[in-house]
């Protein structure tokens, strides 16, 4: 396959940019790093709030959704309940030069051979096998490979574990089975009806073979989740809706549209009776940033027969008791915001160079406004900007002060983490009592009096 320079460099000076501007670093980098993990700096992490934010208050707009934040670790029944224990796996094949280990199914997509980790390990092992002479071991460059097995992705803890009799338990590998659990919980205790919802954001892990691409294949990563529970008549008719919702809701982030599809699964997984990912073109190709799942009425069926609990509603209707089948949205919050940083991240040249920027909605960006004085060394204008940044982080929050280096280089500073205005206070202020005001995007500066500064960016930011 032909490689793309142009979107391979992307990803080089988006990941260059994350480490240099405090939005990611590598996790445990002091100890050489520890792989499937990143560690988010001050920047990432208000990108990664802000991110959280939205998608929560895009749920909270549906009057029936309740938000829930269940525990990490779970009874281990609820896993086996799930089908994770026999049934969630990827296939490992090892490297017997390198003693790499590696995704039997991602080296057949090198030489463009289809197979995925839903396939049986005895079907892999048959196109594996005929197709040995040519598959490549990506970090040797060697053709010897074992056997393909497929290798369960499920975390394990000795949480609570004392003695030979306390069982093993695992780390939650979906936030959706924390949902399901509480489901009577919040259906009993809410005025909730169905249909209805519950969303949570929350870690969960797994132990991908390998870890890959940044933040897209972690092995501790964040899932945005949402399972609405529906009449099994109308689940089709919602999942269809859920599915518009979704799409649009990462054109209204400013995603653009053609960087956007659907794609169906061809194999289901266990549980799901359709299922649809909406794909970001990443510099690596098209790829999953969520997944549409039609899921039944497995999991809480699942959950009954391995609960004894009855997790069924009354129909008032019918006049019958019936299990919700469930509807799910589910996106990871690290793929998303790689898929921001990529999205976002431009280059143009300017007077004195090359600028980088950023060019995020100020809703996601993780400083909304920062205030210069036009030199250092000027007490008289630091103080005065100083009044100034304080008073409009008392309302925007997401300000900064920043009086290092010169004011193009504090612009380059500010471009590169997305801020969208800055203000220096300058000799003139003292006079005019106005700020000189930068919009990122154009660099267009325009003079606002200090006292109308709130009105201007509450009418920029429409809160
Ligand atoms: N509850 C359904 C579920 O977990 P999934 O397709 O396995 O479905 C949903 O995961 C989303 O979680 C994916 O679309 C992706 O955004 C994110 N995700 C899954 N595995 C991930 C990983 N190893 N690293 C980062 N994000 C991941």
């Amino acid at each position: 396959m032909a490689k793309d320079n142009k979107k391979e460099d992307l990803m080089e000076k988006v990941v260059s940019l994350c480490k240099r501007r405090g939005f990611v670093f590598q996790g445990s980098e002091i100890y050489g790093g520890f792989a499937g993990t990143y560690d988010f700096g001050p920047y990432g992490v208000e990108l990664r709030r802000n991110l959280s934010n939205r998608w929560t208050n895009a749920m909270k707009s549906h009057e029936n959704m309740a938000l829930i934040d269940s525990s990490i670790f779970t009874a281990p029944e609820v896993w086996e309940a799930s089908g994770h224990v026999s049934g969630f796996n990827d296939p490992l094949v090892m490297c017997e030069s390198c003693h790499s280990k590696l995704r039997a199914d991602h080296l057949l997509g090198t030489i463009g051979e289809k197979a995925d980790e839903k396939m049986s390990a005895e079907n892999l092992n048959i196109i594996f096998d005929s197709h040995r002479d040519k598959i490549i071991c990506p970090v040797c460059g060697k053709k010897k490979f074992g056997k393909v097995i497929q290798k369960n992705l499920m975390a394990t803890s000795t949480l609570g574990q004392f003695d030979k009799d306390d069982k093993e338990v695992y780390l939650r590998a979906e936030t959706a089975q924390g949902i399901y659990i509480n489901f009577k919980n919040v259906f009993d205790t809410g005025s909730y009806s169905i249909p209805f919802g519950i969303a949570q954001v929350g870690k969960a892990f797994r132990n991908e073979i390998s870890p890959r691409q940044f933040l897209f294949r972690k092995r501790e990563f964040e899932q945005m989740e949402m399972q609405y529970f529906v009449r099994p008549e109308e689940a089709e008719r919602e999942y269809q809706d859920w599915k518009k919702e979704r799409m649009e809701y990462y054109i209204n982030l400013g995603i653009k549209p053609d960087h956007l599809r659907f794609k169906q699964h061809e194999r289901l997984v266990f549980y799901a009776k359709d299922a649809w990912d909406i794909e970001y073109t990443f510099p690596f190709g098209w790829d999953e940033i969520e997944g549409l799942h039609n899921r039944g009425n497995y999991d809480l069926t699942q959950h009954q027969k391995f609960s004894g609990v009855d997790l069924r509603v009354y129909d008032e209707d019918k006049k019958e008791k019936y299990i919700p089948h469930v509807i799910e949205t589910s996106v990871g919050l690290d793929r998303t915001i790689m898929m921001v940083l990529l999205e976002f991240y431009d280059e143009d040249e300017v007077r004195d160079g090359k600028r980088i920027v950023l060019r995020f909605p100020p809703d996601i960006a993780p400083i909304k406004i920062a205030v210069f004085p036009l030199l250092k060394n000027k007490p008289e204008l630091v103080e005065k900007a100083r009044e100034i940044y304080k008073t409009l982080k008392s309302e925007f929050k997401d300000v900064i002060f920043d009086d290092n280096g010169n004011i193009g280089k504090r612009y380059r500073r500010q471009d590169e983490i997305g801020t969208p205005y800055c203000i220096t206070f300058d000799f003139d202020s003292l006079e005019d009592k106005a700020v000189t005001v930068r919009e990122r995007d154009s660099m267009a500066q325009e003079r606002v009096k200090i006292d109308s500064l709130r009105d201007f960016f509450k009418n920029k930011f429409n809160t």
